[in-house]
């Protein structure tokens, strides 16, 4: 697991090399390991200087997260991390120098190991990336990542990079004092063992260790970083409302413990280090936003026994707003694209969708001139349908019209290879009914992107009711090509996402209708985690839309149709022409040049009623109706993964993380307690509310979704 090898010349390296992972991690058994091999560097007399690397194509990745989920036990926790912090501290106060060799990604723990080295060289890997993200997943660097940044690169510098867990290439981890040297990969270990001889000696005593230190920049209360916390508290509570205890934690380790020794800086990082692990919002985003999104990523549900499908040229029909961000990522994905449309000019506008994009990354430098060239390249505007022949998939994003979608099928099928698949982008029409104007229905399928799709992570592959395991597995292929994630669900009115989704919007449209203050409503939202409140969401989306598909949808259901609670609002604001943001007037108005506002007619189309719900109220109906609702996806086979009710709700519509997602909220408020929580609101606003009977039986059998 650690290699250990002392040379002639006293220089010992201690090789970290984890036989049954790809990747280092810090764990119960390889820190242990660690912690042993620096010992005997230390004790060895002959040992002049210690050579930290890894013998993996990376350094280290970070912590077991899998081992920090299962911590319930916060005062036993401390004590186990209490090997690891003396360990780091006995390589500071060694008397004998090390140097951390960081051949490739070193992260979280991995970059704390660093940290802890009297000096550290990064080899010029491009892919690799130095740095402490633990805050994106709710935790804080816990091995000294608070204390020992600061102190190396001053507070101002250290904070944002801790706050927002930025990770960065060596060479601008270089720029930010993140490592002390550079070098071409083959001359890593070179130059590490230079270092030791040349200077290690020099370097024995840790700036922290020597008497009179000061942090660069000023301890917490200099003039120049006293300001920073004051602020930035301030920013953090705007930015989210509370919801996430980690960056607050990160925030009082800085300030706490730069003020006194490192000593005890460290225990203070370690007390809330271990209260972070066991917090809901840690094993929340630790289970959706680590483990999940990796199962979807890794295509956990691919159908077997299909070989891999290799993409070289896909056709997409419609150039408008979906359309071209489709083409751009598939471009970017280095497939060629045929982007097709009514007119020619249509056909071009998408293709300078893409040039857009790439123009302002190539301005900002992220993209260079050639680069942009050879992807635009691969994309050919077209009007002509036989222009498709050889393409492996043909996805369409026309208007969402059924006669439309049907005749751009049959035409595209026409020139198609019987073997190639084709996908439709509706964002609202059921899959299998589609696919009847398709002549090969067992390779149709629906391939649902979110908007812009260039920056929007997920895709939701619907699998229609004759939609074949081949088509699936390839559609898959597809989505991970262009570095997407993707989740599969079964058709569906709404599918998972805009069904769900579509029941948080309504239910702030339904307490509009009660006479709910619009304010109370949307701060509500935004203060439950959502990225914005349901009434900003109907006009971004547009009422009119909202009304378009709800009149399509009494029209397919007749009398099954059953009434939205906010479906009053909706027509009312349709009918004063308020359609959304598109129109400058929906239930915000958008004056030119200033931010929007909240629409002050609400008020007289609206009145308020006489008593108002409390906030908490209000976030528990605007929460509960979409677990709920998810619940009932799972029950139906909509969903068949929870995982993927997460991850979907997560990236598709920024169901709030701290929550881990729909079902995760069921989970971590618990079962029986979201059971008759939602009982309580059946009782009082409708059988919207209802717990469906899967729940029930789950909670009756002792059964939970997630073992932690
Ligand atoms: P859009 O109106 O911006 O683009 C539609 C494009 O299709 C236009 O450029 C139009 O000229 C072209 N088109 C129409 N008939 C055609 C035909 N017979 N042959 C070739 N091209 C034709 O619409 P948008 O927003 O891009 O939506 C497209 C599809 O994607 C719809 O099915 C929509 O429901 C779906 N969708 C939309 C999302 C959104 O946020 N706008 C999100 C997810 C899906």
């Amino acid at each position: 697991m650690i290699d250990y090898a002392v040379d002639a010349d006293g220089i010992a390296t201690i090789t970290w090399n984890m036989a049954d992972r790809s990747m280092n991690v810090l764990n119960d058994q390889s820190i242990p390991a660690f912690a042993e091999k620096v010992a005997a560097a230390i004790a060895d007399k002959a040992v002049k200087g210690v050579i930290v690397t890894s013998a993996k194509p990376d350094f280290i990745a970070g912590a077991d997260l899998a081992m920090l989920q299962q911590v319930r036990d916060a005062a036993g926790m401390f004590e186990r991390g209490n090997a690891m912090r003396r360990m780091l501290r006995d390589i500071e106060k060694a008397g004998k120098p090390f140097v951390a060799a960081i051949n490739g990604t070193a992260l979280g723990g991995g970059y704390e190991i660093c940290l802890a080295c009297h000096h550290r060289i990064a080899a010029d890997n491009p892919k690799a990336q130095i740095g402490l993200p633990e805050v994106l997943v709710g935790l804080l660097p816990g091995g000294g990542g608070t204390q020992r940044l600061p102190r190396m690169i001053g507070i101002q510098k250290a904070l944002p990079l801790l706050l927002e867990g930025k990770k960065l290439a060596p060479q601008a981890a270089l720029q930010m004092g993140l490592v002390d040297k550079v070098v071409p990969p083959d001359r890593l270990l070179a130059e590490a063992r230079r270092w030791l001889v040349e200077e290690g000696a020099k370097n024995l005593v840790k700036p922290w260790d020597q008497r009179g230190f000061r942090i660069p920049g000023g301890n917490p209360h200099a003039p120049a970083t006293a300001p920073v916390f004051v602020a930035g508290n301030a920013m953090l509570r705007e930015r989210t409302f509370g919801n996430y205890p980690a960056p607050l934690a990160i925030m009082a380790c800085v300030y706490e413990g730069c003020l006194v020794d490192i000593d005890t800086g460290l225990k203070i990082e370690a007390r809330h280090f271990v209260r972070l692990c066991t917090t809901p919002e840690a094993k929340n985003m630790i289970r959706t936003l680590f483990f999940s999104m990796g199962e979807a990523n890794k295509l956990a549900h691919r159908p077997k026994d299909v070989p891999v499908q290799k993409y070289s040229r896909v056709g997409i029909l419609g150039a408008g707003m979906m359309g071209a961000g489709i083409a751009h990522v598939t471009a970017q994905a280095g497939i060629e694209v045929v982007l097709l449309d009514t007119s020619l000019e249509q056909a071009e506008k998408g293709k300078a969708y893409s040039q857009g994009l790439l123009d302002r990354r190539v301005q900002q430098k992220r993209t260079s001139p050639e680069e942009r060239d050879e992807l635009l390249a691969r994309i050919r505007p077209t009007t002509d349908f036989a222009d498709l022949a050889g393409c492996e998939l043909v996805i369409e994003a026309v208007f969402e019209d059924r006669a439309i979608k049907a005749d751009v099928t049959r035409r595209a099928e026409a020139v198609l290879a019987p073997t190639a698949i084709f996908a439709s982008n509706t964002s609202t029409l059921p899959i299998s009914g589609l696919a009847e104007a398709s002549a090969r229905p067992e390779n149709f399928i629906g391939l649902h992107f979110f908007s812009p799709v260039e920056r929007m992570q997920l895709v939701e592959i619907i699998r229609g009711r004759q939609t074949s395991d081949a088509t699936l597995a390839r559609a898959m292929d597809y989505v991970k090509k262009i570095r997407k994630t993707p989740i599969v669900v079964n058709d569906s009115r709404g599918f998972y996402t805009s069904r769900v989704f579509g029941t948080y919007v309504s239910e702030g449209l339904a307490m509009l209708g009660e006479g709910v203050a619009p304010a109370l409503i949307e701060n509500a939202g935004r203060m439950a985690g959502m990225p914005v409140g349901p009434l900003a969401l109907a006009d971004e989306v547009s009422l009119e839309l909202m009304h378009r598909v709800r009149r399509q949808t009494m029209k397919d259901l007749g009398d099954a149709y059953r009434p939205a609670p906010g479906d009053r609002v909706l027509e009312l604001m349709v009918e004063k022409g308020r359609i959304g943001k598109k129109a400058a007037k929906g239930f915000y108005e958008y004056p030119a040049g200033d931010k929007k506002r909240l629409w002050p007619g609400l008020a007289e189309l609206f009145p308020l009623a006489g008593e108002q719900p409390a906030v908490a109220e209000v976030i528990e109906r605007l929460m509960y109706v979409q677990s709920v609702e998810t619940a009932r996806c799972i029950e139906e086979k909509v969903v068949t993964d929870p995982r993927e009710a997460d991850v979907g709700s997560v990236l598709g519509w920024g169901f709030a993380p701290a929550r881990g997602g729909t079902v995760s909220q069921i989970h971590s408020v618990g079962l029986a307690s979201f059971i008759a929580g939602c009982e309580r609101l059946a009782q009082k606003h409708g059988g919207r509310f209802a717990p469906p009977k899967l729940l029930r039986e789950m909670a009756a059998r002792g059964e939970s979704f997630y073992a932690i």
